[in-house]
């Protein structure tokens, strides 16, 4: 650890961390054994949750073809919404009840595969839909036991929703994204082919590159575990359970790989090597950030991409107004990383350096300028949008912003440092336009 001080054992303070995993089938090709595997999990007819998009892929054909060839019914829900609300849920759920399936398929990007844990979760456990919705928003109750088997099959090199128990959805009525949290909800297969990646528009492989690099940020710097109290019994700990030297590991190499490949990978869609590359670093990033937390870029995002109103991105479905989950982070992570740095300066160095910075004479007062200025940087070498305002927002949405992403207590816990409604007003003014 290149701090020794970071992990203070403290008496009364956590010791413990946990490593939740989904078991993960990585490399070119591995799509083939997505039969065999749901076989191993006594999965004889499937719910296949998908989009239309991925539902016209040749390599969607070969993930049925797989299922088929062992023997397994696949029944097919390609409704998905992209960026899911607590309506799509509903209705996803809806499609789980409406037949005797003994398992799950997702074959998507994030809002696929969260959207089949939330069909997962409501066609098995009965209760109010807020029920299980994080607090203070819903109620946060614990899943009460055992869903049925998820394999989930990533198709955009991002999310990481393969390798957590966490469903992002909007909450039409706040405005604003909000989520469920279990690790019951953990997919047991998480079948990673980075085929998919070939075929990725550019704005959706930055969008998704940018989150698995934010997820790996936060990780990194997110309080130590060892700053909670202890807890008092297993399912007491939370998944969020802060940095960690388990996610370190991952998140730290998550960054290196990206800081090596993002550009590449957008700007050129005929470089395998970078795109599958950057699947691996999303796939590090995912595991890392399922067992530490994110925190301030994330619940920034969740407002902006719940409020947004008149952004059309290339690569996007084009009915309505969307800022994709990644650039609604990637859009705010600069200013929340100058404002977070003060708490773990060496670790906003640190993630600037592996992401490629020079950081030779970087003080630790530097290091969010540092870290937000590579970010800046990578963000203009990829055609991000600039700031907020690059998606549409003006000063006259930061108060409303503010409000709602104060909302997001489980991650701003996370943060390093203490955030107020406030300083979140700060922040989006910040956040408005970087260059
Ligand atoms: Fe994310």
């Amino acid at each position: 650890m290149n701090c020794c001080h970071h992990y203070q054992l403290t008496p009364g303070n956590e010791q413990v961390f946990s490593a939740d995993l989904t078991r993960i089938r990585y490399g070119c090709g591995v799509l083939q054994e997505l039969g065999q595997e749901a076989r191993a999990l006594g999965i004889r007819r499937a719910a296949v949750y998908t989009d239309r998009l991925v539902a016209s892929l040749p390599l969607f054909q070969e993930a049925i073809e797989a299922l088929c060839c062992e023997g397994v019914e696949a029944v097919i829900y390609d409704e998905v919404r992209v960026e899911p609300t607590d309506i799509s849920f509903r209705d996803a759920a809806a499609f789980a009840k409406s037949s005797a399936f003994d398992g799950f398929v997702s074959i998507g990007g994030g809002s696929v595969i969260d959207t089949a844990k939330a069909a997962n979760l409501y066609s098995t456990c009965p209760g109010d839909f807020m029920d299980y919705v994080n607090a203070p928003i819903g109620q946060g109750l614990a899943v009460p036991g055992p869903l049925r088997p998820h394999l989930a099959c990533p198709t955009t090199a991002g999310t990481g929703s393969e390798s957590t128990g966490i469903a992002v959805f909007d909450l039409l009525e706040m405005k604003s994204k909000t989520g469920i949290s279990s690790r019951a909800m953990l997919p047991d297969r998480g079948i990673i082919d980075p085929r998919w990646t070939e075929s990725l528009p550019a704005t959706v492989m930055a969008a998704t590159g940018f989150d698995a690099i934010s997820h790996a940020l936060e990780a990194l710097t997110a309080k130590p575990f060892t700053s909670r109290p202890r807890s008092e019994s297993i399912s007491g700990r939370p998944m969020p359970q802060g940095a960690n030297p388990f996610s370190d590991t991952l998140c730290r190499e998550a960054l290196r790989q990206a800081g090596w490949y993002l550009v590449r990978a957008v700007n050129e869609a005929a470089d395998h090597e970078a795109r599958h590359a950057m699947m691996y670093a999303a796939t590090l990033a995912g595991v890392g950030f399922g067992n530490a937390g994110c925190h301030l870029p994330h619940a920034m995002s969740y407002p902006v991409s719940g409020r947004v109103q008149n952004y059309f991105p290339d690569g996007y479905p084009e009915d309505e107004p969307i800022c994709p989950h990644g650039m609604s982070v990637i859009v705010n992570a600069p200013a929340a990383y100058r404002f977070t740095a003060p708490g773990c300066p060496e670790r906003h160095t640190e993630g600037a350096q592996l992401l490629g910075a020079d950081t030779g004479d970087a003080e630790p007062a530097d290091a969010g300028t540092v870290l937000a200025q590579h970010l800046e940087k990578m963000m203009r070498a990829t055609g991000a949008p600039n700031g907020i305002g690059g998606v549409g927002f003006t000063e006259d949405a930061v108060d409303g912003l503010a409000k709602a992403a104060t909302a997001q207590q489980r991650l701003l816990l996370v943060a390093p440092v203490a955030v107020e409604e406030a300083d979140l007003k700060m922040l989006y003014r910040e956040a408005l336009s970087y260059w």
